[in-house]
C-alpha cells in the first residue's frame, strides 16, 4: 500500500490490491473506484494477509472508473491475478475470440483479456510460458504484474511499452512501475528493458526475454529521494511533462493511424460517419490553453475540411446567442474533463440541439459523460498545473480528426491526406531534435529573466501559439506577457516597444515570413529585445537578431506541435530563474471546476 501511495501522483481514478493466502492457497482481492485511501479504508475494514500479492491504481483508458474495472483482474477459476499498464489495443478481437472459447468477462478493461489468455496457456506448462504465449498474442503497451495460486511463490513481471522497475530487497523482490513504489525498501533496482520478463521469488530474480532467453542485467543503485525520483528525476512535474511530449505523440500516432492502411481511427469513441457528413458548421468551445489548441485546429479544420469553424472560450460562448443547431458539431476541449465553463458550454449546445465531441484527457471525467463522443487524448496524468503535453495531443487530435473529416467528406485527395499523416509521423523525431538542444534554450531563457514584461508575437497558425507562449510565461513566472497577431502591432501594441520590452517573435518557414521579418525589424527599430522562434535553415533572420531558437522545418499547417517547444521551456526556466513554483503557481489549480 505504501507502495502503491507513492504512485498516486501518476493518477488514479481506481486502485485494488491481491494477495495469495498462505493458508488457504487461493487469491484475495480488494478493489475499489476513488483515491487509494478508500482502498486503505476497505483493508481496514477486511484485512488481507500473505507474503505475495500485487497491487495497482489505474489510470483509466477502457472502461469507466469503476470497481468491476478496477484491478487486479482475474482469469475464470480466479486462480491467475494480474496487474497491467498500457493499452491492448487489439484486446476487442482478442475478447471475442476467448468468448467464443466458454471465457467469461466481467468488465470493460483490455486488461481482462490478459488474465484469461494465460489461462488459456497455462495448462501444462509454467506460469512464466503461459504469460509468455499470452503476451505474444498482445498488440499494442503493457506492464505486467501477475501471480497464481498453482505457483505460489512466483511474482511474474513483463514490459513492452510501459515502464517496470524491479527492486531487489532484503529476503524480498519487488516489481514497480516506477522507482518511487520501492525506494522505501530498496535502493537495488533493475530497469526492465522492452519484451524482457522477469520471474522473481523471494530469494531469487531471473531476467529473460519474451523468447525465453536468459538475459543478465546489472542493479542500478539510486540515490534519489522519494520525491526526485516521482518525476523520474526531473526537477519539476512540468520538465518531467515537457520531455514526454516526443514518446506520446509517437504512441497517439500509433493508436490512431492503421499501420498499413494509413487509414486513421477514432475507435467507437467518435461520431458515427452517418453524421458527421451532415455537419455544416463547427463550433470549438474550450479554455485557457485548450481553447489555444482549438484556434490552432481551425487553420486544419478550414484548410483540410473546407468547413465554416467558430472558436470561443467557454466563459463567453456560454452566455452568448448561440447561432448553432443540430447542423453544428460542438467540440469541446479539456485535459481534466471538469472546467466549469466548457461543462456549461457543452450543456448549452446541446439544448441548441448541436452534437458534442469532447478531446479530453481524463477518462470517466464530467466532460466525456455530459458529451455525444469523445476522442481520448491518452497523454497520461498531467501534473503540472501548467498544461504542456496535453496541449500537444489536443492539437495533434485536432490535426487528426480534420484529416478525417477530410476522408470521410472527400474533401481532401487520399494523397494529399498521407502525405500529411507522413508529416505527422516525422513530428516526435523533430521535437527530439529541440529537446537535445534545451540547454542552449534554458541559457537564452535565463538570459532573459530580468525582462519585466513580454509580447509574444506570431502570424497564421503561430498566432495561437503566441498566444500560448505568453500564457506558459504569465501564469508559472507572474510576468505581464501578451499574446498578439503579429498583424496587429501598428494597431496599438507597437506603443509598447522599448529596449525594457522582450518580444517573442514566432518566425517559423511559412507563407507570411516576410511580414514576420519586417515586424521585427520594426521591433528592432524601436530597441526592442527579440527572442525569434525560426525554421533551421534560416539563414536570414540571423542577420536581423542574435537571440534565435532554431526548430526544424516542418509543414506550415502542423509547425504549433514544434514551436510549442521552445515556448514551454523559455518559460520554464525563466520562472525556474525566478524561483517560481512552477508545478503548482500561485493562485491557479490544475482543473478550474468553478466558474
Ligand atoms: C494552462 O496551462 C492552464 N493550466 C489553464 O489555462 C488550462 O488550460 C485551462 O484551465 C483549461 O483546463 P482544461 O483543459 O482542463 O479544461
Amino acid at each position: 500500500m505504501n507502495g502503491l501511495k507513492r504512485l498516486e501522483y501518476r493518477g488514479y481514478d481506481s486502485s485494488g490490491i491481491a494477495t495469495i493466502l498462505s493458508n488457504k492457497n487461493s487469491i484475495s482481492i480488494r478493489k475499489s473506484p476513488g483515491k487509494i485511501r478508500v482502498l486503505e479504508g476497505l483493508l481496514g475494514k477486511r484485512p488481507l494477509s500473505g507474503t505475495i500479492g500485487i497491487a495497482h491504481s489505474r489510470w483509466a483508458t477502457h472502461g469507466a472508473p469503476n470497481q468491476a474495472n478496477a484491478h487486479p483482474h482475474l482469469d475464470c477459476k480466479g486462480e491467475i491475478a494480474i496487474v497491467h499498464n498500457g493499452i491492448i489495443e487489439n484486446f476487442a478481437r482478442l475478447k471475442d475470440e476467448l468468448q467464443k472459447d466458454g471465457h467469461k468477462f466481467t468488465s470493460q478493461t483490455d486488461t481482462e483479456v490478459i488474465a484469461h489468455l494465460i489461462e488459456k496457456f497455462y495448462k501444462n506448462s509454467s506460469l512464466e510460458e503461459a504469460v509468455r504465449k499470452a503476451l505474444a498474442r498482445l498488440e499494442g503497451s503493457f506492464a505486467l504484474g501477475v501471480i497464481s495460486i498453482r505457483e505460489p511463490d512466483k511474482l511474474i513481471g513483463a514490459r513492452l511499452g510501459s515502464p517496470l522497475v524491479i527492486g531487489r530487497g532484503k529476503d524480498e523482490n519487488l516489481l514497480a512501475s516506477d522507482v518511487p513504489a520501492v525506494l522505501d525498501l530498496t535502493k537495488e533496482v533493475i530497469f526492465l528493458n522492452e519484451n524482457e520478463m522477469a520471474v522473481l521469488t523471494k530469494d531469487n530474480c531471473r531476467i529473460q526475454d519474451l523468447n525465453g532467453r536468459v538475459v543478465f542485467r546489472n542493479t542500478t543503485r539510486i540515490n534519489w529521494n522519494v520525491s526526485q525520483a516521482e518525476k523520474q528525476g526531473y526537477r519539476h512535474f512540468m520538465l518531467k511533462e515537457i520531455n514526454e511530449q516526443p514518446a506520446i505523440v509517437e504512441n497517439l500516432l500509433k493508436m490512431r493511424i492503421e499501420k498499413d492502411s494509413d487509414r486513421i481511427i477514432f475507435g467507437g469513441e467518435c461520431l458515427s460517419e452517418a453524421r458527421l457528413s451532415k455537419i455544416k458548421n463547427i463550433a470549438i468551445v474550450a479554455c485557457g490553453t485548450a481553447y489555444h489548441a482549438g484556434l490552432a485546429g481551425r487553420y486544419a479544420l478550414e484548410s483540410v475540411c473546407n468547413i465554416p469553424v467558430s472558436v470561443d472560450v467557454s466563459s463567453e460562448f456560454r452566455y452568448r446567442n448561440l447561432l448553432i443547431d443540430k447542423d453544428t458539431l460542438v467540440i469541446a476541449i479539456s485535459q481534466s474533463g471538469e472546467t466549469a465553463d466548457t461543462l456549461a458550454g457543452v450543456k448549452e449546445a446541446k439544448a441548441h440541439g448541436a452534437s458534442v465531441l469532447a478531446i479530453c484527457n481524463v477518462l470517466g471525467s464530467t466532460l466525456t459523460r455530459e458529451s455525444d463522443n469523445v476522442i481520448y487524448t491518452h497523454a497520461g496524468p498531467e501534473i503540472g498545473v501548467a498544461s504542456t503535453k496535453a496541449y500537444i495531443v489536443q492539437l495533434l487530435t485536432l490535426y487528426l480528426f480534420a484529416l478525417y473529416l477530410a476522408q470521410l467528406k472527400g474533401t481532401l485527395p487520399q494523397k494529399a491526406i498521407k502525405k500529411h499523416l507522413d508529416e505527422l509521423k516525422g513530428i516526435p523525431r523533430k521535437q527530439r531534435e529541440i529537446l537535445k538542444r534545451q540547454e542552449k534554450i534554458a541559457k537564452l531563457a535565463r538570459r532573459h529573466s530580468h525582462f519585466g514584461s513580454f509580447l509574444y508575437l506570431g502570424r497564421g497558425v503561430n498566432f495561437p501559439s503566441a498566444l500560448e507562449g505568453a500564457l506558459k510565461l504569465k501564469e508559472i513566472s507572474y510576468i505581464p506577457a501578451e499574446g498578439y497577431a503579429a498583424g496587429e502591432m501598428k494597431h496599438g501594441p507597437i506603443a509598447l516597444i522599448d529596449e525594457y520590452r522582450a518580444v517573442v517573435c514566432i518566425a517559423c518557414e511559412s507563407r507570411v515570413y516576410e511580414k514576420m521579418i519586417s515586424n521585427i525589424q520594426e521591433i528592432r527599430a524601436r530597441r526592442g529585445k527579440i527572442i525569434a522562434i525560426a525554421s533551421s535553415g534560416d539563414d536570414k533572420i540571423g542577420k536581423e537578431i542574435k537571440e534565435v531558437v532554431y526548430i526544424p522545418r516542418c509543414g506550415e499547417l502542423f509547425s504549433p506541435l514544434l514551436a510549442a517547444l521552445p515556448l514551454q521551456l523559455i518559460a520554464y526556466h525563466i520562472a525556474v530563474k525566478r524561483g517560481c513554483d512552477v508545478d503548482q503557481p500561485r493562485n491557479l489549480a490544475k482543473s478550474v471546476t468553478v466558474e
